[in-house]
């Protein structure tokens, strides 16, 4: 049999039963075919074809699937390092935002870099996620805010996913913030910016889903809703920052449109809660931001457990509310800061974070699944959660391929 890859001797977090907690098979064993898992289970139940096949022996080492951050601004040019300090001065981020800072200090710095440079500068953040076991990423636009910036961040965005072995989906975020030369004038910006700037991007094939920020920083629902409709015409999902610093009833709107997500959600209430659940829109929970920021108001935890509402966790890596480059982190922010268990944060950064981005084929361990994977030096997946700063990746494995 060739063009099989056999791993064995391996706790194996599959994520893929229900019933037991992470999925776990102890002594678990692997075939992999290509690009696809082929089969799975516990050594005992190996089916004979396969034993012929030299095996990969882990030596009891945690595999769980390839880790996938669904919500970044990787992209960006600049940094707002002097920003962090102005809010340890006591300056507020919404009040450097109006101050003409905030993303908008991004956009100008964006503005002012080539496309080469844009992708130069945001490796070095793809390597730090790649070296711990990351294997699938969503980028965003957003720091453009003008047609050719916000097309060069996105084809910034599809040329990392040739430069590395991982998958990048792209995610326009046009309404993101207003700029400087549309101040005071956010539907004329949305007309004649957002709009046909989506439909350049699309017909260049750079577009898997729309974004918005639904804030008083940034926009209002109508005006989002005016976005998701340019979206849906084109067939593209949508999702949304939403009730972040304040409770637009964003979340509800973008359930409203079957959104994939809605992100931040620290001000959600129940009633959001429950349009997301019936709808099937994942909650992304994004602790970076929450703790950056310093916030003191906890996304509703207990409230998208009651409704099952699917969490996903994600960095939300950006220069102004979450410069952080570590899932591994995220995690454990997520259960330290907002009581997630270890076992929903490994979960929101594989299966649910695949779910909030759509995608079917990856997130867990399967056959037929992609064989994106991540091995681990540790024995307990509450071990990736747990410690702080330390890196137990032992190998990555994407479509099949160390
Ligand atoms: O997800 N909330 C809006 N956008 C980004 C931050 C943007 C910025 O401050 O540059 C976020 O937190
Ligand atoms: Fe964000």
């Amino acid at each position: 049999m060739t063009g099989k890859t056999i791993l064995c001797g391996a706790r194996i977090a599959t994520q893929a039963d229900e019933q037991t907690p992470y999925g776990l098979i102890d002594d678990g064993t692997l075939v992999m075919s290509g690009e696809r898992i082929e089969w799975v289970g516990s050594k005992n139940d190996l089916p004979d074809e396969y034993s012929a096949i030299d095996a990969e022996d882990l030596d009891g080492r945690l595999v769980t699937p390839g880790l996938i951050d669904c919500h970044t601004h990787v992209i960006f040019g600049g940094d707002r390092a002097q920003e962090f300090e102005m809010r340890l001065n006591g300056a507020g981020y919404e009040e450097i935002a109006r101050a003409g800072g905030g993303i908008n200090s991004t956009v100008r710095a964006t503005r002012d870099a080539s496309l080469e440079q844009l992708i130069e500068s945001a490796m070095p953040r793809v390597d730090a996620l790649i070296a711990e076991g990351l294997t699938t990423i969503e980028i965003k636009s957003g720091y453009g805010l003008e047609r050719e910036t916000e097309l060069n961040m996105l084809r910034a965005a599809r040329e990392i996913g040739k430069q590395r072995p991982i998958t990048v989906l792209t995610t326009y975020l046009g309404a993101h913030a207003t700029p400087p030369e549309y101040k005071d004038r956010d539907d004329a910006y949305i007309e004649e910016v957002v709009i046909p700037t989506l439909h350049a991007a699309h017909s260049e094939g750079l577009v898997d889903a729309v974004d918005g920020f639904c804030e008083g920083i940034a926009f209002q629902s109508k005006q989002i809703a005016r976005v998701f409709d340019a979206a849906k015409a084109l067939n593209l999902p949508v999702k949304l920052h939403a009730e972040q610093l304040s409770n637009l009833g964003g979340a509800k709107l973008a359930a409203s449109y079957d959104a994939l997500s809605a992100d931040h959600i620290e001000y959600l209430d129940e009633d959001g809660v429950v349009a997301m659940a019936l709808a099937g829109t994942t909650g992304v929970i994004l602790p970076g931001a929450f703790y950056t920021l310093r916030e003191t108001q906890q996304p509703p935890v207990d409230l998208l457990r009651n409704h099952q509402v699917p969490m996903a966790l994600a960095t939300d890596c950006n220069p102004g509310s979450s410069p952080l480059t570590s899932l591994l982190l995220t995690m454990n922010m997520g259960c330290t800061l907002f009581r997630m268990t270890p076992e929903e944060t490994l979960a929101g950064v594989t299966r649910n974070a695949a779910r909030a981005l759509g995608l079917k084929d990856r997130g867990v361990i399967a056959a037929g699944q992609r064989a994106d994977l991540a091995i681990w030096d540790v024995k307990h997946p509450a071990e990736l959660s747990y410690r702080i700063g330390f890196n137990p990746l032992h190998k990555r494995i994407f479509g099949g391929q160390a």
